[in-house]
């Protein structure tokens, strides 16, 4: 992953932010995005009414204008610095972290970004984390080659220190192997901390994700978490060339949309997703649900989990929806994501509607592709950055790589990121599907008055649901790292 700082010099596009011209379309979209943020801030669910009021305009106009423009930044911009209560790191410190982190690229991401806040707050060394390989990635691939190391040491310097291994003296040295509660707050550590070093000096953490709270942290902890995030983190240089590389191919092009297509197997297994799928796939689908052992729900009602909007979007429904939204057939369309169940199959509709899309191996040559081919992090950690640099971003999905990919685009400038409502959309295409609701203007003013507040406008992390107590509120919290605003993304001072 490219840095804040790294970034800009090798990749104009990345820091300027291009400034739209004071046309009355940029004015109503400054207010469309401002009325956005304010009715967010104030209500998760806004009923329907509501709205209506603030939008004289239609909403097919609003949206059409912007289709691509996400790059005013709606006068927001990171700020990560730590403020001046933060102090200087325990030097002296004598304690250490060993981390195993667990996942795929993104949960993992998001758990070493913790375990570094982690170690800042009980004044801990942390060792360099292992990675895991034992997931369903089965990657190989270590910190290293995924991560810049030395970067990673050096730019957390004030912060925390990070070492290679442990100090040859302590490798026998008893360790307590500890559990963190998930989303503790900083007190918990601060706990652990003082009854902990008391008998060791080195605490192992078999499981880095979702190990920290996401909100009432202090702020310095906050900023650190995504200084790690976004900067520390930086992918080691074969990913990173080559990602540049990619994304400058895509942009000589023109504009993109980075579609996180998650129609692949696994993903289709896991949600038991069978809408619009064969006998024999259904099956097979089926078998592997019930082979994998971490898989805890093993009956599924395909037609009940795709009402709720459970279900990842199809390929077609996704080619609807595009269309639906207002772009045009000829946009180039990033397909990131693995292997798409049943190919073609699948994916003619959404050919057929738009005709350019661009997968890896079309963006790269075979000998550019050799080292990614047989790890599936390093080849994640490619449709990250093309997803970040994208002009606009469309998950079909929740997930880890879909929040973070949206927190990261908040964090650079409120880039586009166009977030499915899969449980309104799937009402209405089955209203196409029963004849009930025709393809054409209708659909395209439903769709995109569903969307309007969907857009990655600059808004508040969300809170829990209302009246859920305990790991339940805690759980449904929205999560630091899929919008880091207000800790880490701060209005600027001379912005009206
Ligand atoms: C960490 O070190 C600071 C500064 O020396 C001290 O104030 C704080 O109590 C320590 N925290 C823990 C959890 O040991
Ligand atoms: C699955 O859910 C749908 C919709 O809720 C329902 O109509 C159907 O009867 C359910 N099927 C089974 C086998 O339970």
């Amino acid at each position: 992953m490219k840095m804040v700082t790294n970034r800009s010099s090798s990749s104009p596009h990345f820091l300027h932010l291009r400034i739209p011209s004071l046309s009355i379309s940029a004015y109503v979209l400054l207010l469309f995005g401002f009325s956005a943020a304010l009715l967010y801030i104030s209500q998760r669910q806004m009923p329907e009414a509501d709205s209506k009021v603030v939008f004289s305009e239609t909403p097919s106009v609003i949206l059409r204008d912007r289709l691509w423009d996400s790059s005013s930044a709606y006068g927001y911009s990171p700020c990560v610095k730590p403020t001046r209560k933060y102090g200087a790191i325990h030097t002296s410190s004598d304690h250490y972290i060993t981390v195993r982190s667990n996942g795929g690229l993104n949960q993992m991401r998001a758990g070493i970004s913790d375990m570094v806040a982690v170690a800042r707050i009980m004044n801990a060394t942390l060792v360099i984390p292992q990675l895991d390989r034992q997931s369903f990635w089965q990657d190989s691939s270590t910190f290293g080659d995924i991560f810049d190391v030395s970067h990673f040491i050096q730019s957390l310097q004030w912060d925390v220190r990070v070492v290679q291994q442990l100090p040859t003296k302590l490798e026998s040295a008893p360790r307590a192997r500890k559990h963190f509660t998930s989303w503790a707050t900083a007190s918990y550590y601060e706990e652990l901390a003082k009854s902990l070093w008391k008998e060791y000096q080195v605490i192992h953490v078999p499981k880095s994700d979702s190990r920290l709270a996401n909100n009432d942290l202090p702020i310095d902890i906050q900023k650190l978490r995504c200084r790690t995030l976004y900067n520390a983190l930086r992918f080691s240089s074969p990913i990173e060339e080559l990602g540049k590389k990619l994304v400058e191919r895509l942009h000589l092009r023109g504009r993109y949309i980075a579609l996180h297509l998650r129609y692949e197997k696994d993903m289709l297994s896991f949600t038991g997703c069978a809408y619009g799928l064969n006998e024999a796939e259904i099956n097979e689908l089926r078998i592997m649900r019930e082979n994998t052992n971490h898989w805890k729900l093993k009956k599924i009602n395909s037609t009940q989990q795709r009402n709720e909007g459970s279900c990842p979007l199809t390929p077609k429904e996704v080619g609807i929806f595009l269309q639906a939204l207002g772009y045009p057939s000829s946009v180039w369309i990033y397909i990131a994501a693995g292997e798409i169940f049943g190919g073609e199959t699948y994916l003619g509709d959404l050919r057929f509607r738009f005709p350019n899309l661009i997968f890896k191996d079309t963006l790269a040559t075979r000998e550019e592709l050799n080292n990614f081919a047989s790890h599936a992090t390093q080849a994640a950690a490619l449709d990250y950055m093309i997803s970040v640099e994208s002009d606009v971003f469309v998950p079909s999905y929740t997930g880890n790589m879909a929040r973070a990919v949206e927190g990261h685009r908040r964090f650079l400038g409120h880039r586009m990121t166009i977030n499915p409502d899969r449980k309104g959309l799937v009402a209405l295409f089955d209203k196409i599907d029963s004849g009930e609701l025709k393809e054409g203007q209708k659909l395209r003013e439903l769709v995109t008055q569903m969307h309007k507040f969907r857009l990655g406008t600059p808004r508040k992390r969300y809170g829990s649901l209302p009246g859920l107590k305990g790991r339940n509120r805690l759980r449904t919290e929205e999560s630091f790292y899929e919008n880091p605003y207000p800790e880490c993304i701060c209005r600027n001072k001379n912005s009206a």
